[in-house]
């Protein structure tokens, strides 16, 4: 449709019709019997037949027969036949499923990200859908917060690449394209620093910190042609972000330019109440469309207020006709106004849905996110040796996360039925060993949920299980343990007090480890994990996330060397939950408390290090690789003359392998605080044995902008340090200046 045709539909259009257009209600509604929804959901959340039938977009359903009978149903009955939006959280796969988000940060391979978006678009497509709640770019320091898993970590760098290449992975160049999908980043903004790590707290932050840290990556997806973006639940330095004008319109659509559409987060905008924020609905819907906010995602509060506050002259009808047309824009961009269908197959869907080429890119994308936290020379495994599977994951196919929620677990390759293929089950056994939780654990609210956690076994039956077990393991020469968190544990209203393994698997474990020195944990996991204890006494430990589809089959392609381990950690591994909020590019103090120190008044712990367990950019390999000195071109940048900063790895080890060579560089000395490192560049480097390669990187000027005590974005003269490794703790060191 041509933009004068889509002017005079807003012109043709009732104020009632107009406001229905910002309201987006469950796709359930429209399934099947309306008259019930009417009379029941529909009528509790103060929606009336006529608006029912005038909802701009819908979420939670899809599937290409039912999308499309409800698209006919619903435009016969829309006065202007105006075509319904399908909207739905693909966070990291529709039906393959691919790592969870945090996993695939691990793979610091945003191309990768990239590929696993396309196909997840592909699926979503040809499902009916046209929008993703996809990518969260939310930065995170904190282990406690359950949507770590969400997001890619905890460096902005590296959040702005995978954000960017998720949102081209969804949305190509163009999303009325066949197999694209409108991408929508969130949540804006920064929902991870929530408060102690309690799902949807407060948020305070000084504007410095949301701008060098938090805001970024939200950039980099809006510079990447972002389609939507959605509001965050929490507040930003005490106004909630969905009504927070100077967060909405001088900074995402001011200052970073974003021309689309503006979508609340779930019934964010009438929690401004619940927030001490709006006085009543009217007010909320007020605030919130004087901030921008263009659709209300699953209340009334628009579609039962707007009308009369235009009436009442307290809004003004230009401010919906804005938000409408941003809306119908979005509509005619997926080109539903000359196919409301687009890309819905129900014959596609068969043969694009789980395909062997989207399997085959999950099992990739899993293997290169798993991180080898230690290996004391047990992995890859002896193939000669007896081995026993003890833990409840063993053959769990419960390895996609809680935002897989249109995953299909059944599809799943536990680690079991991929161990069944290679191994030699004359002297391979497989053995839960435990439930994944303790029957009374408590997952309030998960209703039908919470009864999916594995097990509720009588306690006769779990020491029979448990006692069988570690027999087992008693009798073998290698026992392999996957174990962790159940996807329950985490992602959202699933923050964690404590970050540890659950006990119940962690007694397992101690009671294996009485039996048989010569443990290999798998850990399964949606966030940074208090390892202590496990990593103190397994001789191996391969953290392996939550996987995704192909996770069994990545896993033991992992145990048995067919691939070898690459990941790197995208979040610090706390020592203990005690040291929570933990982060590398942390401010130096004044009295840092720098390595070896023994000195009483410094900024540390008295009972536990500094340093996290494992730190940001860590993970190691199966072979050794040898990175040489940092050697400078120069040892001055200017505004017009860069150096070269450069090293040369070698693979000394006797096997493949692919290392990540990461810069850091720290501004010594600046009118604000910097970080004692940050994250610029990083290369993946793939070497056989003996080979070696020069990882090569340029330091420019515009590679030392931040955000300077004036306000303003730009280098400043003086001494830098530049660090080149395979992770953030490395020692390789140089030094620099910038001179204008
Ligand atoms: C949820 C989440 C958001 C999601 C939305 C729709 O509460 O916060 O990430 O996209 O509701 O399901």
């Amino acid at each position: 449709m041509k933009k004068e045709d889509l002017k005079a539909l807003l012109a043709d259009m009732s104020l009632q019709e107009k406001a229905d257009q910002m309201m987006q209600l469950m796709g359930l509604f429209y399934l099947d019997d309306a008259e019930g929804v009417l009379t029941g959901p529909a009528r509790e959340l103060g929606v009336g037949e006529e608006d029912f039938w005038m909802t701009g977009s819908i979420l939670g359903t899809y599937g290409a027969e039912q999308l499309m009978a409800i698209q006919k149903k619903y435009m016969e009955k829309q006065p202007h036949h105006i075509p319904m939006l399908f909207m739905m959280d693909v966070i990291h796969g529709l039906k393959t499923v691919f790592p969870m988000p945090l996993a695939q940060g691990a793979t610091f391979e945003p191309e990768l990200s990239g590929r696993c978006a396309q196909a997840a678009a592909r699926e979503a497509a040809v499902s009916g859908l046209h929008v993703t709640f996809s990518p969260m770019v939310d930065l995170v320091r904190d282990a406690r917060w359950g949507r770590v898993m969400e997001s890619t970590g905890e460096d902005p760098y590296l959040n702005g690449l995978f954000a960017k290449a998720q949102v081209e992975g969804f949305q190509g160049d163009d999303i009325g394209k066949p197999y694209k999908v409108c991408s929508c980043v969130k949540h804006f903004a920064a929902y991870g620093g929530a408060w102690a790590g309690r799902d949807y707290n407060t948020v305070e932050l000084t504007e410095h910190t949301l701008r060098e840290f938090y805001l970024p990556p939200y950039k980099a997806a809006i510079d990447a042609g972002v389609g939507m973006v959605m509001t965050s639940f929490n507040t930003v330095n005490g106004i909630p972000a969905s009504t927070n004008r100077w967060l909405m319109r001088d900074i995402l659509r001011d200052e970073m330019g974003f021309d689309g559409v503006l979508i609340s987060d779930f019934s964010a905008i009438l929690e401004t109440v619940a927030h001490g924020n709006s006085a009543d609905e009217a007010d909320a819907a007020k605030k919130a469309l004087e901030a921008g906010v263009d659709i209300d995602m699953m209340t009334s509060v628009y579609a039962a207020n707007l009308c009369r506050l235009v009436e009442e002259g307290k809004v003004s009808e230009a401010l919906i006709d804005e938000s409408v047309m941003r809306i119908l824009e979005l509509k005619n961009k997926l080109g539903l106004f000359e196919n409301p269908y687009k890309d819905a197959n129900p014959e596609e869907e068969k043969t694009v849905i789980l395909c062997d080429e989207h399997r085959k890119l999950a099992k990739e994308a899993a293997g290169k996110c798993f991180v080898l936290l230690k290996n004391d020379g047990l992995l890859p495994v002896d193939m000669s040796k007896k081995v026993a599977f003890v833990g409840p994951y063993t053959n769990c196919k419960e390895i996609i996360s809680s935002w897989a929620v249109t995953g299909d677990v059944n599809a799943c390759v536990s680690i079991e039925e991929a161990a069944r293929e290679v191994f030699d089950l004359t002297r391979t056994t497989f053995h839960q060993g435990c439930q994944m939780l303790d029957n009374d654990y408590h997952l309030t609210g998960f209703g039908n949920l919470g009864e999916s956690v594995p097990g509720k076994l009588s306690e006769e039956e779990q020491k029979k299980m448990f006692e069988e077990a570690v027999e087992a393991a008693k009798k073998a020469d290698l026992v392999i343990m996957p174990i962790g968190e159940h996807f329950l544990q985490t992602g959202e209203a699933a923050s964690r007090a404590m970050i540890d393994v659950p006990e119940i698997q962690m007694n397992l474990f101690r009671e294996v480890s009485k039996v048989n020195e010569n443990i290999v944990v798998v850990l399964f996991n949606g966030r940074p994990l208090d390892l202590r204890e496990l990593s103190k006494t397994a001789k191996a430990v391969l953290d392996v996330w939550l996987p995704g589809t192909e996770g069994g089959h990545a896993i033991v392609d992992a145990l048995t060397g067919k691939i070898n381990p690459s990941g790197k950690l995208p979040m610090s591994f706390p020592y203990c939950v005690g040291q929570v909020p933990v982060h590398y590019n942390e401010y130096s103090t004044g009295r840092p408390n720098l390595e070896g120190m023994q000195e009483r008044f410094k900024s540390k712990y008295i009972d536990i290090p500094n340093a996290p367990l494992y730190p940001f950019g860590y993970g190691l390999s199966y072979t050794d690789f040898e990175i040489s000195p940092v050697t400078l071109s120069g040892d001055v940048v200017t505004d017009v003359q860069p150096i070269r900063a450069c090293v040369t790895v070698k693979n000394t080890g006797k096997v493949e392998g692919t290392e990540v060579i990461q810069l850091y560089i720290q501004d010594v000395a600046a009118s604000v605080v910097r970080p004692v490192k940050e994250l610029k560049r990083f290369e993946k480097v793939k070497l056989c044995p003996g080979e070696e390669k020069k990882a090569e990187f340029i330091i420019d000027e515009e590679m030392l902008r931040f955000l300077r005590a004036d306000g303003t974005v730009g280098s400043e003269e003086g001494k830098f340090r530049v660090w080149i490794g395979n992770s953030s703790n490395t020692k390789n060191e140089a030094v620099f200046s910038y001179q204008k």
